[in-house]
């Protein structure tokens, strides 16, 4: 990944960038660092870049033409395509979907303001995406590149080592991540929760995912109105059902698959609340109609919204669509099984993702 840097303080990029884990990255060359310092192209003999805003008020500007520059001067380098980033409090604030979004492309350039803000002329004409690092106001947005910088390049292959990384992060499901312990078993009279000594793996999982559930209802109760209780709900070919339980996977910690091809599951009413995000195969030649198979799915306690599903289309819809927007829930997508391919599959979920983030 190829990170490009306009900046007016180069050595405050260089100084983050190049401590700890990114440092490392850089030095492996796993990720590239370079900023282009926007007052080398300053237009005036003064070599000053900024000016009063027209129409009075505080503060400078940054003028359009150095920053207009100081782009055409890394797109040499860059493909015409690169995106180019804005770091500005007036923008959506950054999440983990996004950033992981980002991070598929293979080169950013980072714009980074000063001052009261640069022309909003040269941003209209150069800036493909806007993102804040969160509520405030900063002096400058080098602090919000760095930032970037540093949650992006966790996800390039190679930058974090097998200690440092996990299959899932804290926040890829809209869940905090579990109280974490490590030795002495007891501290300060506190000792760590028995079940973790245990060797369970499923009590553990169990345990931490309910800590999961109270931390993020004590701390970011606004992330729970986000956080879907995903489930696969599995029939038909072997094939069919591996593809949603990696779907799943890719989606969520704690995914759950059920398999619908059991009668015992077909005859138990189920419950399902506005939480709940079903997926589930569509278009399947099979023995029982799809009805008769869901027919004890009940959507209760829906708080005026509805729960989601997302439907794998293996051959044309036999109005389960239809049944499923009857039972209740809202169809967030319907995906040709073919997005579940191996080499696809990450990709679509991350889609999902950012579709039930901007749906809440
Ligand atoms: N520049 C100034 N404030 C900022 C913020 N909150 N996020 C990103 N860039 C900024």
């Amino acid at each position: 990944m190829h990170f490009y840097v306009l900046t007016l303080f180069p050595d405050l990029i260089h100084t983050i960038a190049g401590t700890s884990i990114t440092g490392r990255a850089i030095k492996n060359g796993t990720i590239t660092v370079d900023t282009v310092d926007i007052r080398d192209f300053a237009v005036r003999k003064t070599g000053r870049i900024d000016d009063y805003p027209y129409g009075g008020g505080a503060g400078l500007v940054i003028e359009a033409e150095p920053v207009f520059q100081a782009v055409e001067s890394v797109r040499k380098k860059t493909s015409q395509k690169t995106r180019v980033v804005y770091l500005t409090p007036q923008a959506q604030v950054l999440t983990q979907t996004k950033v992981e979004e980002l991070a598929g492309e293979e080169e950013l350039i980072l714009l980074c303001g000063h001052y009261e803000g640069i022309d909003d002329r040269v941003l209209e004409e150069v800036v493909t995406d806007y993102i804040s690092i969160g509520d405030y106001v900063l002096t400058g947005g080098e602090l919000g590149a760095a930032v970037l910088i540093d949650a992006v390049s966790r996800f390039v292959p190679g930058v974090l080592n097998n200690e440092e990384s996990s299959q899932f992060e804290s926040l890829q499901d809209n869940l905090l991540e579990y109280p974490q312990y490590t030795r002495p078993e007891v501290w300060h009279d506190k000792a760590v929760p028995g079940v973790l000594l245990t060797g369970d793996h499923a009590k553990i999982e169990a345990y931490r995912r309910s800590e999961s559930l109270k931390r993020t209802k004590e701390r970011r109760p606004d992330l729970l109105e986000k956080s879907y209780r995903i489930s696969a709900l599995v029939y038909g070919p072997e094939e069919t059902r591996q593809r949603a339980e990696r779907l799943i996977s890719e989606m969520s910690r704690y995914g759950a698959v059920l398999d619908y091809d059991r009668k015992k599951l077909q005859k138990t009413r189920r419950t399902v609340h506005y939480l709940d995000l079903y997926v589930i195969p569509t278009g399947l030649e099979t023995e029982i109609s799809f009805a008769e198979r869901f027919r004890n799915l009940i959507v209760t306690d829906t708080e005026g919204r509805k729960p989601l599903a997302v439907l794998i289309t293996c051959g044309e819809d036999k109005g389960e669509k239809a049944f499923l927007e009857n039972k209740g829930f809202s169809v967030l997508a319907q995906i040709p099984e073919s997005d579940l391919a191996d080499d696809r599959v990450a990709a679509t979920a991350l889609g999902l993702r950012e579709r039930i983030d901007r749906s809440v």
